[in-house]
């Protein structure tokens, strides 16, 4: 291990310049503009295993490729499935970021770029680790097989096919994922569970076209304050979704869960200063952290209509839009709570205005086995990387394929993720710690070594 760890010293100026051309491409797999981009983004990380000694092939599918890797050399050694994905989220609004979001450049210790921790950054120390056994032994302590897709920031929408119909040959004893985050910096983590999601579109209509609203307000309905009624009645004042059903199949956290969470070092001052908020607030009984990884919740994400220009417009608008979701928490599922959700929304929606009602992508809910052999490897190799144990946690963040990973390969997933919680995914200014960055690709080369020992 140490050669290992001198060899990627060695190389670290080389691989964060590869690192750097692969967070050039943007790979935005929402906007079909970009798909050409997403495509390259996927031939760059099939030619980077290539360049490692690693079979990979792209793998078309309705949407964006999937890139396909094995090195099945290790005669009797476990099989280990990584998965990650080389997608990312739109960089809007561009106005706010400091430097170009596809300009990737390091300032006061951090990589700034779309995708730099989610899940570029992450993801490419896999490719490394592979990269690193290979030049410093000539090969892998275990058989390693690649998923590497380009459509998670979509919903995963042809992934589950794809595993359906490669049931075989994605055989493996166990998925490693890296694309979460550690629990705070120098703290590394592995999180055992996630939360679902369900995606709702909702389009309230009230007249035919927009109206002047001195001569036609007070007597119909608004669309936008029909809208924002009803997103209003799906929550009490105690933070409780109204929804009837919704909680059923909610699991309880245990009470050692819950004392266990207490153990952690969070503090909630610092969770709200890493926001910005004016102060924390969330469901009635429940702390910070049973909020984020234990319960679920319903947040409107975007919310559109009427006049929103310059100045003052007296309009009564004819339509308005809003996108929310739900995070999930086993043993909730997406279908039940999308039916729920649908009859909940139907029966507030008054006589006076039309609203349609549209589901989105959704994904399950997970918690997995912490007793696999692989976590052991992979609680080893945090220690080695980061010089400090990992701590056990869940994530409030979603990667709907692990449930597939349980469900159709009916392997567990270990979630060995690099990032911190204050990386600004989704967001302008995502960024990725330098220290994250080396202590990644020691990580995911040292996860190869231990499991090759378990
Ligand atoms: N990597 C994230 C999920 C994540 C981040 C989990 C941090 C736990 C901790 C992933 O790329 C993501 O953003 N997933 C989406 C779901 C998807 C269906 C769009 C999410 O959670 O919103
Ligand atoms: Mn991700
Ligand atoms: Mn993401």
């Amino acid at each position: 291990m140490k050669d290992l760890r001198t060899w990627l010293d060695a190389n670290a100026e080389r691989h964060l310049g590869e690192l750097f051309d692969l967070l050039r491409i943007p790979s935005v797999s929402t906007d079909p503009n970009h798909a050409g981009d997403v495509r390259r983004a996927g031939e760059w990380v099939r030619d980077k295993l290539a360049a490692a000694g690693v079979h990979a092939e792209l793998h078309d599918t309705p949407g964006h490729p999937i890139v396909y890797g094995e090195w099945l050399g290790a005669e009797g050694a476990p099989t280990v499935l990584v998965y990650g994905h080389y997608d990312v989220q739109p960089p809007d609004p561009l106005d706010e970021w400091v430097t170009g979001p596809f300009e990737p450049t390091v300032r006061e210790g951090r990589i700034y770029a779309r995708g730099a921790t989610d899940d570029k950054g992450q993801m490419y120390a896999h490719l490394v680790a592979a990269e690193a056994h290979m030049a410093v032994n000539g090969r892998l302590p275990v058989n390693v097989k690649y998923v590497i897709e380009g459509e998670e920031e979509v919903g995963s929408k042809n992934l589950e096919n794809y595993i359906r119909a490669n049931k075989e040959r994605l055989k493996a004893d166990v998925v490693v994922i890296s694309d979460t985050s550690m629990f705070a910096p120098g703290v590394p983590a592995i999180v055992y569970g996630l939360r679902g999601l369900s995606y709702f579109e909702m389009t309230v209509e009230g007249p035919t076209h927009d109206l002047h609203s001195g001569l036609y307000g007070g007597t119909v309905a608004n669309p936008i304050n029909v809208l924002c009624d009803i997103i209003s009645a799906l929550k009490d004042d105690d933070g409780h979704i109204t929804v009837p059903g919704f909680y059923d199949d909610v699991r309880d956290l245990t009470q050692e869960e819950r004392d266990a969470w207490k153990l952690l070092p969070h503090s909630d001052e610092v969770w709200r200063a890493s926001c910005g908020a004016e102060t924390l607030t969330g469901e009635a009984g429940f702390s910070t952290l049973e909020r984020r990884w234990g319960r679920p919740t319903l947040d409107c994400n975007g919310i559109w209509g009427g006049f929103t220009g310059e100045g003052a417009k007296t309009v009564l608008p004819a339509k308005a839009t809003a996108k929310f979701s739900c995070r999930l928490v086993p043993d909730q599922t997406p279908e039940k709570i999308e039916d729920l959700m649908e009859a909940a929304v139907s029966k507030l929606a008054p006589d006076s205005v039309r609203v349609t009602f549209r589901r989105m992508h959704g994904g399950r809910p997970v918690v997995v086995d912490t007793t696999h052999p692989a976590v052991g490897a992979a609680r080893a190799a945090l220690t080695d990387a980061f010089g400090a144990e990992a701590v056990f946690i869940r994530g409030g963040g979603s990667i709907p394929v692990v449930a597939d990973f349980s469900t159709i390969l009916e392997i567990p997933s270990v979630l060995m993720g690099f990032g911190l919680p204050d990386d600004r995914l989704h967001s302008p200014n995502e960024k990725y710690d330098l220290a994250c960055f080396h202590g990644g690709l020691l990580g995911a080369t040292f996860f190869l070594s231990h499991y090759g020992k378990a």
